[in-house]
């Protein structure tokens, strides 16, 4: 029980008894009462039977009044939660002894009350801390879990690492908050790198002091310092956590809380105010180290996985390039030019990436049509016409195991079908084909027009411009025709005169930045 309880217990039983006492500890040995004491000499001169008395209260718990010389003694027990027994000794000059036993009693009641009363106040002041930290915490996880649903492939470690840490400081009652790599392979592996978070004395050398000072501890199981002096390069600490982050036993990382913060003194809270580190802040740096490690992992799980969609799209590309370099370019071109269609037609960013990637990858399926066919200089026959047309089936088949880029599907497999219903392979018209579809087959014969073949020269721009408006409605879709003589006419105003299509793909972009950045936005 806190002193102040003790001494509130003595002052109430001092103003309903009337006489001053003496505060008596048994901790096996009785102590002897305060010499100030008024009634020392009488106190002092029968110690013995107050010390008796006191013995008999320790059992009993019942205050007792006793006869000591022409006066009465008493001894009252207080209420504490201690192994120790307190109790209060007095001497009363007047009255009976019978009164004294009744007063006694009385006031061991009122006392009884009091402690009940305190009981109540502490387990409530400790019931408002539990909320007020729990609270903090809850706001604290809302935050860093709203943040990481945010969380892209673009957002480093390094800096959800600060966005961590960086609240974590003020609800785990510390000035500063390290973050010490001790793997260097892990560091690379996670791009995550040792640093200080918070201003203060303390420089990344002096966690990384503690961490290497207390090794042999903190591999397990976090570690409390408090009133823990540590002789650190810039500094002497006194208080800190180390909280290991990954495998129990080899842990990658450590959190290192560094000085307890001051009390608070203006939010109404400072009565709860511990003043030394435990387990609610250990809880909360463990919480925060394994939500840093887990985000990390998935972080770079997610750039590996990137890699290997535009891996896979590199070299699908270079496989239908390498197949007939005659039409290189082809599919990038194409890609450009349905994506411009798509902004012109007012689509969404995501809707247009997607139609780019699917420009990339529309005539995929020429790498199963066989040479004498695909590269053949010169008109085809009708059976060499039907393999071709076997191309998107192909395409269909090869993408489709890919479910990262099965959005691109509709437009690989209908790509040559026509608004009129006259196209291939299953003969759909009109908005029954996929709009993406609909996008590239513009942009495919557009290109197929407008581009040299080795038997063949391109097209004049103006002429194939023409046929490509005169076949809205019947082979095109009309309001994707219109988009693209918009769009035509708005970068080639004079086309009649001019011979060159190149300033229609005009951008500074490489194929693989635009292919890069479509991949990074669609979050594939
Ligand atoms: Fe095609």
């Amino acid at each position: 029980m806190a002193a102040e309880g003790i001494v509130a217990q003595k002052k109430k039983a001092e103003e309903i008894l009337r006489v001053s006492c003496s505060l008596i500890l048994d901790s096996g040995v009785m102590i002897k009462p305060w010499p100030s004491h008024a009634l020392r000499g009488c106190l002092a001169d029968h110690w013995s039977d107050f010390e008796t008395a006191a013995k008999k209260v320790g059992l009993t718990g019942a205050p007792i009044a006793f006869v000591v010389s022409d006066n009465f003694g008493f001894i009252l027990p207080l209420k504490t939660s201690d192994s120790q027994g307190w109790y209060l000794a007095g001497v009363q000059l007047s009255g009976t002894l019978q009164s004294l036993q009744q007063l006694l009693d009385a006031t061991n009641v009122v006392l009884d009350q009091m402690y009940t009363i305190e009981q109540q106040q502490i387990q409530l002041d400790a019931s408002a801390m539990q909320i007020a930290r729990t609270f903090e915490e809850q706001c604290w996880l809302r935050e860093l879990t709203k943040h990481l649903g945010l969380c892209r492939s673009n957002n480093s470690p390094q800096q959800l690492a600060g966005e961590i840490l960086q609240p974590l400081r003020s609800i785990a009652n510390c000035k500063q908050i390290a973050l010490v790599i001790s793997d260097k392979r892990t560091s690379y592996k996670f791009d995550l790198n040792s640093e200080v978070f918070g201003d203060g004395n303390w420089q990344i050398e002096d966690a990384e002091t503690l961490v290497e000072i207390h090794r042999s501890e903190i591999d397990w199981e976090p570690l409390l310092g408090n009133m823990r002096f540590t002789e650190l390069p810039n500094g002497l600490i006194s208080s800190y956590v180390i909280v290991p982050i990954g495998q129990v036993g080899s842990p990658f990382a450590y959190l290192v809380a560094m000085d307890r913060l001051p009390p608070p003194t203006s939010n109404g809270l400072g009565f709860m105010y511990d003043p030394e580190f435990g387990s609610f802040e250990v809880g909360l740096m463990e919480e925060a180290g394994a939500l840093l490690s887990t985000q990390a992992h998935n972080i770079r799980l997610f750039a590996e996985t990137q890699q290997l969609v535009l891996g896979t799209l590199r070299s699908m590309t270079r496989a239908i390039d390498a197949r007939d370099s005659y039409t290189q370019g082809h599919s990038e071109r194409v890609a450009k030019l349905a994506f411009e269609l798509a902004r012109q037609l007012s689509l969404p960013e995501s809707t247009c990436q997607e139609i780019y990637l699917a420009g990339v990858l529309h005539d995929i399926g020429k790498i199963g049509v066989p040479d004498n066919v695909l590269l053949k200089a010169g008109p085809l026959t009708d059976e060499e016409f039907e393999v071709i047309k076997l191309h998107p089936v192909i395409g269909f088949r090869i993408i489709e195991q890919l479910a990262k880029l099965d959005f691109t599907l509709p437009g690989i497999l209908h790509h040559h079908e026509r608004w009129d219903g006259r196209g291939y392979p299953d003969k759909l018209a009109g908005t029954d084909i996929p709009l993406m579809a609909r996008i590239l087959a513009v942009a495919d014969s557009f290109d197929a027009m407008t581009s040299s073949r080795p038997y063949r020269h391109h097209m004049p721009l103006a002429k194939a411009r023409k046929i490509i408006a005169e076949g809205a409605g019947s082979q095109w879709d009309p309001d994707i025709v219109a988009a693209f003589l918009r769009w035509v006419d708005s970068r080639i105003p004079n086309v009649e005169e001019v011979e060159d299509v190149s300033p229609l793909y005009e951008s500074a972009d490489s194929m693989w930045e635009s292919v890069s950045s479509a991949v990074l936005s669609l979050n594939l």
